[in-house]
């Protein structure tokens, strides 16, 4: 099994390539499945979670090539099925976005329950209440979600919580559907906006994408297009939450600085100097950081993917800090891995951290909860006095593309080893 090891102690410093937005680009290529032209991708990122959508489109009859590394092109003339039920599809969360392609298109279509992040219970209420205004049926039988409609019409559909994936499910079924939905209490994120901006391009009639309110008048025929996916606004806050936890200086370039203003605002509240030009931002960590209290919301609020991030932060700022979870209810889980590194947190009621802050972590074999409390937990490493063997490094790899190479370009002692002698190796190797 992959593991990285670890030898902390460096800053981060330098410059960092940012890639395109994992959280975009699932349903971006879900939605590729909606005409019968080809359809251009750039700016995806080669990762796991991706990776193993485009496998299981193959599998339905999609015609994929991959351009280069980040450009795709899909053509979904020829699909021979609708049902989605490959071993590898359940283990993304991104896998249910064909629904809303497939029965916005086709009208019919059975996916596998999505897999995912284990970070609490990740109900789908909300997708089956907006696909149910549509005029579809939905039963779910055989851990399958079978949908199926005569017709889709569009209708008014508030959203009892504001979900990203329901959001975008229903807006992809929407955008096909007979006349105008509303759907009210949309989820706000860039990669909805992104989305949104992608079936535009498609020749989909959508207005108010980034605001609470999205108005879809249906059309009959979507076209083929050329779009470039955005910059991953999380990968780009890991890296500068991973200055702030190195005490090192990066840049992450690449990036549109409005979606990061939630992630700067804090670092600058925990003494962090932090400076935007147009598509990057740097981060210096020079002073020593200071307590904070932060709750996740849903976008423009601080987001729940960057909680781990701030967490490792703040356990090593002075005085006592409070994270509090408010988007999942099972995602401190890393915390315990953290302890052992030598942070004093103590979780209250699964949502809330109490964090006293320390003066250092030390090194330690930690194993990954989720994606992205495995990146945080690298951060901590790379601070940590000592060498640490990172395990489960599987989850990194679903969201982070060449996550230890970039960390190399800024200075961290990280290797991926998979046997005993290469650790010995890598532990010869930093003396
Ligand atoms: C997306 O998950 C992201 N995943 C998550 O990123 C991210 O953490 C999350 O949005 C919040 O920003 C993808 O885009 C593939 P939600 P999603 O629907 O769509 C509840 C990562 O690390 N809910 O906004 O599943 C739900 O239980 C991943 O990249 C319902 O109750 O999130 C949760 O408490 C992890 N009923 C809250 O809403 C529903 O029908 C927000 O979930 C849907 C959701």
């Amino acid at each position: 099994m992959e593991q990285y090891a670890i030898k902390g102690g460096n800053p981060l410093v330098g410059e960092v390539e940012i890639g395109g937005a994992k959280n975009a680009a699932l349903p971006i290529i879900a939605a590729a499945v909606m005409t019968n032209d080809t359809i251009h991708i750039d700016n995806v990122p080669d990762v796991r979670d991706i990776n193993v959508l485009l496998q299981s489109m193959k599998e339905l009859g999609v015609i994929v090539n991959r351009q280069d590394r980040h450009r795709l092109t899909l053509n979904a003339s020829h699909i021979h099925g609708l049902v989605v039920n490959d071993d590898n599809i359940k283990k993304i969360r991104g896998s249910y976005y064909l629904i809303g392609s497939m029965l916005g298109k086709y009208k019919k279509v059975e996916v596998a329950l999505p897999g995912g992040c284990n970070i609490g219970s990740r109900a789908i209420d909300q997708h089956i209440k907006g696909f149910r205004a549509l005029g579809a049926e939905v039963k779910i039988e055989h851990g399958l979600i079978k949908t199926q409609a005569e017709r889709l019409r569009g209708n008014h559909i508030y959203m009892d919580i504001v979900s990203v994936g329901a959001t975008i499910n229903v807006m992809m079924a929407a955008t096909m559907a007979e006349g105008t939905t509303i759907i009210e209490n949309a989820a706000k994120e860039p990669h909805v906006v992104d989305l949104a901006n992608f079936l535009n391009s498609m020749g989909a009639n959508i207005k108010g994408a980034g605001t609470d309110v999205i108005r879809i008048k249906g059309v009959q025929k979507m076209h083929g297009t050329d779009y470039t996916i955005i910059p991953d606004q999380i990968e780009a806050g890991t890296f500068m939450f991973g200055a702030a936890i190195t005490r090192g200086d990066v840049t992450v370039k690449n990036v549109i600085p409005k979606h990061l203003e939630s992630i700067s605002a804090k670092l600058q509240e925990i003494g962090c100097e932090v400076e935007e030009s147009d598509d990057a931002v740097r981060v210096v960590s020079a002073k020593p950081l200071r307590h904070s209290h932060v709750k996740t919301l849903p976008y423009p609020g601080f987001p729940t993917d960057m909680q781990p991030q701030i967490t490792v932060a703040l356990g090593l700022s002075q005085g006592t800090s409070i994270v509090t979870e408010s988007i999942f209810d099972n995602r401190f889980k890393y915390v315990d891995e953290l302890t052992r590194m030598g942070a004093s947190i103590k979780v209250e009621s699964g949502n809330m951290a109490i964090i006293d802050g320390v003066k250092r972590y030390t090194g330690a074999t930690i194993t990954v909860p989720d994606l992205r409390a495995g990146a945080a937990l690298v951060m901590a490493a790379l601070a940590a006095e000592g060498i640490s063997i990172v395990e489960e490094i599987h989850y990194i790899q679903r969201g982070y593309e060449d996550f230890h190479l970039k960390l190399q370009s800024l200075g961290a002692q990280i290797e991926i080893v998979d046997s005993e002698r290469e650790l010995q190796k890598f532990k010869l190797k930093i003396g």
